[in-house]
């Protein structure tokens, strides 16, 4: 079997055997198969697109390119979740320990940056000292030990989709509805959880700008994680404006504890005690979703869902002051204001841009080997529905470079529109696929 061929029968809109994605996958993992014929494939998948079947035949053979986690060794039901990937998604980084602190084990596994997205494993390291490059033994014995582990890919859980979402990255190939399904549920089926929540966003700041299109995707992620004798579910959540105010590593890493100290954005906390709850009734934890939303507003109140970061930040080395003292964490040299040029309504934030003026800004990558700024980023004050006048400020931007700011400044003002009726911003959830 040659790669050429099948780069060519894909770029054709032919349809993928079994046999050459179990060839593909297994090449590229070896590095037999180079990025460059990769890139190729992955590019004609995004035009032409895979068959449900492909889809499940390339999610397989990425979850079996390496170990299978076997979390047997931790007592009840263990739940992990995923995002789809969003702008100010740090979710995981509040919702986890909130679950935690309820008795659920969660044992995650998480990834990096992803094109416009920030990823749970960059945001985290912000703690200075951190590691998620943690071994599975430590990871299991975190678990059992404090009912809480983040992990990134190792080289042995699914490396596939760990080079290829490098890849994906840096080449404009994310937003495919298999490629994504087939990453997310390689990586969650290999790291073992019995049960799956999935946070499936929609809007101008997902990959599926098409609320169709982000259902599409979460049945077929159902459909697999199901299939796969994984109890799964998804939420489906907007991302047609940032969630939460903060967008930037160590900026949303402040948020998340805000959010743990009963102090963060409502839109954010909502989304946090949404999926938290079904969280909490997979692992049997809490009957209904109402009392489980009631056990994790307690655990806010009480101040444990904290402690638990503070204990879970630092078991993976990193220093717990920082949890309590965010005034620790990584800060920029320039913070600016960003003003409105008109008064008005807002009733428009394209969202990936907004992610995109992290970028800028440092706070991504632009290619598979570049280091990001941990301390850049933006704190949005208007949103959505939001009334504004000339001259007040719509964002805080935290910058280390003042050429990179004064153009991220330019693209964040574009990304904003103004009407002069009331407007209503949609639903922050919009259904849910079982
Ligand atoms: N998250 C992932 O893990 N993979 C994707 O492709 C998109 C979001």
């Amino acid at each position: 079997m040659r790669m050429y061929d099948i780069i060519m029968k894909k770029r054709n809109n032919g349809v993928l055997s079994k046999e050459e994605i179990d060839f593909l996958v297994e090449g590229y993992t070896k590095g037999e198969i180079p990025d460059y014929q990769m890139s190729a494939l992955t590019m004609a998948i995004y035009f032409n697109k895979m068959n449900a079947e492909e889809t499940l035949n390339l999610t397989m053979a990425m979850a079996n390119s390496g170990d299978m986690l076997d979390l047997s060794a931790i007592k009840g039901v263990k739940v992990d979740k995923h995002s789809t990937g969003g702008v100010g998604d740090k979710t995981s980084l509040a919702l986890i320990p909130m679950v935690a602190a309820v008795g659920v084990p969660t044992a995650k596994m998480s990834g990096r940056g992803l094109g416009h997205t920030g990823g749970t494993i960059d945001k985290l390291e912000s703690f200075s000292g951190f590691r998620t490059d943690i071994s599975t033994d430590h990871f299991i014995d975190q678990v059992n030990r404090i009912g809480i582990s983040i992990m990134g890919q190792t080289a042995d859980l699914a490396p596939a989709d760990k080079k290829l979402y490098a890849l994906r990255d840096v080449t404009a190939t994310v937003d495919n509805m298999s490629l994504i399904a087939s990453s997310i549920m390689s990586k969650k089926l290999a790291a073992g959880a019995d049960a799956i929540v999935l946070d499936v966003k929609t809007g101008s700041g997902a990959f599926m700008k098409k609320e169709e299109d982000s259902f599409a995707l979460a049945k077929e992620m159902v459909t697999i994680g199901n299939g796969a004798g994984r109890k799964t579910i998804a939420v489906i959540s907007d991302m047609d404006q940032p969630l939460g105010r903060a967008v930037g590593n160590a900026l949303e890493v402040k948020e998340a504890i805000d959010t743990l100290k009963g102090e963060g954005p409502e839109d954010f906390r909502e989304l946090c005690l949404t999926l938290g709850s079904y969280m909490v009734v997979a692992a049997g934890k809490a009957s209904d979703k109402d009392e489980a939303r009631a056990k994790l507003e307690e655990v806010i109140v009480n101040g444990q869902a904290l402690e638990k970061l503070a204990e879970f930040v630092e078991a993976q080395g990193g220093r717990k002051e920082e949890v309590y003292d965010t005034e620790l964490l990584p800060k920029a040299q320039h913070i600016e204001e960003i003003v409105s040029e008109e008064d008005g309504y807002i009733s428009g934030i394209v969202c990936d841009e907004i992610g995109i003026c992290s970028l800028i800004l440092g706070g991504g990558r632009e290619t598979k080997e570049s280091e990001i700024d941990l301390s850049v980023g933006l704190v949005i004050h208007k949103k959505k529905g939001d009334y504004v006048k000339k001259g007040e400020s719509l964002a805080t931007i935290h910058a280390n470079d003042l050429d990179k700011l004064e153009v991220a400044k330019k693209r964040f003002l574009a990304a904003y529109s103004f009407t002069d009726k009331e407007f209503k911003p949609e639903a922050l959830i919009r259904g849910v696929v079982e």
